[in-house]
């Protein structure tokens, strides 16, 4: 996100809320990243000499099909600035853990407690983050909304999601929009991926749909 300027104020910015396309991906990716915090970073840094997390998040956005794929993403997007924020989410029961266990399993089975401990059947919100300095203006809320919507469309009537235990300001968000703690996945501390507490889960209930959210 280097293009935004730190001084930049965008609170009064008009941004559209819409579906990625892959050329979204390259943004995308960095923001997937941030939500991680270090996920990605330990799941998939120094596996290809001169290849980062970021790019190989960048080539699962860019694809269709896999889970992190443009199609599975909603984005907000300023006129100044591009991809200002994103989520990623999709179907709870559709992440196949034995699609990545068979690529880099010493990593991935650092993190099975996280994987295993999932609420089937809801949409699972696999990632959301908004740009630095766009945060605090309701761009994650909106977002929240939108996967809510998209939820409830598909079918879904719980959101899920994984939050690391440390993240105190996002898991107040998230209560704030009703989601409670349903589980914790307990991971060792790893040098890589220095989170104390572990992983947690929290779902939402979705009231039953009356009104439509636009996404564009
Ligand atoms: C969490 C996040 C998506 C919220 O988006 P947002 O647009 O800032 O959210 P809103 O403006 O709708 O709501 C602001 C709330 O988010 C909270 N928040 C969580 N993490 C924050 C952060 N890193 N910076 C600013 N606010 C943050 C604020 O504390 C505020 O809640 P409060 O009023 O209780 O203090 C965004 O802050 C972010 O990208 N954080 C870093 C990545 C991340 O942690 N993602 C979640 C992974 S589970």
């Amino acid at each position: 996100m280097d293009k935004i300027s730190r001084e930049f104020s965008p609170s009064d910015e008009q941004l559209v809320y819409r579906p990625a396309v892959p050329d979204d991906n390259r943004a995308i990716a960095d923001l997937i990243c941030q939500a991680g915090g270090g996920l990605y970073e330990f799941l998939f840094d120094d596996l290809i000499p001169f290849v980062t997390a970021s790019d190989i998040v960048a080539a699962g956005v860019g694809m269709s099909g896999g889970p992190l794929s443009y199609e599975n993403c909603l984005v907000a997007s300023s006129a100044s600035a591009g991809i200002v924020g994103v989520a990623n989410f999709f179907p709870a029961d559709s992440l196949a853990e034995e699609t990545f266990l068979s690529l880099v399993s010493d990593r991935f089975d650092h993190i099975g407690p996280m994987l295993r401990l999932r609420d089937r059947g809801s949409m699972f919100l696999n990632a959301i983050a908004v740009a630095g300095n766009y945060r605090g203006n309701g761009v994650g809320t909106h977002l929240i909304a939108l996967t809510e919507a998209a939820s409830q469309e598909a079918g879904l009537s719980r959101l899920s999601l994984h939050v690391w235990v440390d993240n105190v300001a996002a898991i107040r968000l998230y209560k704030r929009h009703g989601f409670v703690e349903v589980g914790i996945a307990e991971l060792a501390v790893a040098p890589r991926l220095p989170h104390r507490g572990g992983s947690l889960l929290m779902r939402k209930i979705l009231p039953t749909p009356s009104r439509r959210i636009a996404v564009a």
